[in-house]
């Protein structure tokens, strides 16, 4: 079972959503539909799977339905159409309660404009979750201060929002996420807002604090390198439509359609093909050149590409105990970055 399963998703926002359907479901585009019945289409007949401990991001320009699909997975959205399935269950299918403790306890969200009360401090905010879950003062106070550790914020928990730089204020809301110890974390552009440099060092962060924590995370962007970086899978958004799901090196090398292509065409391929997915693999035979190099398998190509100053050089590519797995020679080279 999938840790989160969207299956045929519609969201139309106007008067009469339900009238608009059969025009969609027959195929109208989202113009059309908007010119013809003033209903704006959100999303259209979007089927998806998230796998439990994935970085799955949603990705797509500014309209393409992102924050209405992650909306609909804590039900802060209900669809026009279609199921949304949490750890195999309907979410529609939740009573009152039953949405309460499960917003409280399974999904945590972090805002791109961090969405931290002014009069808290880092600790009140980190700690607000575990206070609605009904956790006393102390437990809370400590949790959140592992929090506030875990995010590199120590000594700063009892000053206020304000008194933060941007990047910091993302931290705590991270923190805030992370306290309540959900199995899934919701990340809505959450580092849209934050200078290139910070943003890097929150991705690197993120990639670190998963590493450890294996949560399922929903991350939504329209940056196409954040998406590489981050993401298990991706999925792409076009108009509502999900045009593209795949890994990283599936999206660039394999782009979808015009719009995907679009997206991927001025990426530097060597930042997202591993040395384990461009080589030829190990069958006994070895190529022969001038000199070797040895590259760990789940090295990027970025890494050790500007070693690789000879057109003959053979690279040996190894795993954590050295043996070899395949070689990567001049030709898997021309292969793989050619366009
Ligand atoms: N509450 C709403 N009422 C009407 N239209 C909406 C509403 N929310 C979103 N939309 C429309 O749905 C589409 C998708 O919006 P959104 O999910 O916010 O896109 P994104 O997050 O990718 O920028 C857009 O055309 C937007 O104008
Ligand atoms: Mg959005």
């Amino acid at each position: 079972m999938s840790k989160i399963e969207i299956n045929n998703i519609y969201k139309i926002f106007g008067n009469n959503p339900k009238s608009v359907m059969q025009m969609v479901r027959d195929g109208a585009t989202k113009e059309e539909v908007l010119e013809k019945t003033g209903h704006t289409v959100g999303l259209d007949n979007v089927s998806l799977k998230i796998e439990e401990g994935e970085t799955f991001v949603c990705m797509g320009l500014s309209g393409s339905g992102k924050s209405t699909l992650i909306r609909h997975l804590n039900r802060l959205i209900d669809p026009t159409d279609g199921e949304v399935l949490v750890e195999g269950t309907n979410v529609m299918s939740l009573n009152n309660q039953e949405l309460i403790d499960f917003r409280r306890h399974k999904m945590s969200m972090v805002f791109q404009r961090f969405g931290l009360f002014p009069h808290k401090t880092v600790i009140q905010n980190v700690g607000y979750g575990l206070e609605m879950q009904g956790k006393q003062d102390q437990e809370r106070n400590k949790i959140a201060m592992e929090k506030i550790e875990a995010v590199g914020l120590n000594g700063f928990e009892h000053q206020y929002p304000n008194q933060l730089s941007g990047g910091m204020q993302q931290r705590v809301g991270l923190a805030r996420a992370l306290a309540t110890d959900t199995d899934i974390m919701l990340m809505d552009e959450a580092f849209s807002a934050l200078d290139p440099l910070i943003r890097s060092d929150m991705q690197k962060q993120l990639i670190d604090l998963q590493s450890q924590l294996k949560k399922t995370i929903v991350f939504i962007t329209h940056d196409l390198d954040e998406s590489l970086r981050l993401g298990d899978h991706i999925g792409i958004l076009n108009a509502g439509k999900l045009v593209q799901v795949g890994t990283p090196v599936d999206i660039v090398m394999n782009p979808a359609d015009e719009y995907v292509t679009a997206f991927v065409k001025d990426v530097n391929r060597a930042k997202v093909l591993k040395a384990k997915v461009i080589m030829t693999p190990a069958n006994g035979a070895q190529p022969t050149g001038s000199s070797r190099l040895k590259v760990h398998e789940d090295q990027f190509l970025e890494e050790f590409l500007p070693k690789i100053v000879l057109k003959d050089i053979v690279v040996e590519v190894v795993d954590k105990a050295g043996n070899i797995k395949g070689y990567i020679t001049d030709k898997e080279l021309q292969k793989s970055l050619s366009k």
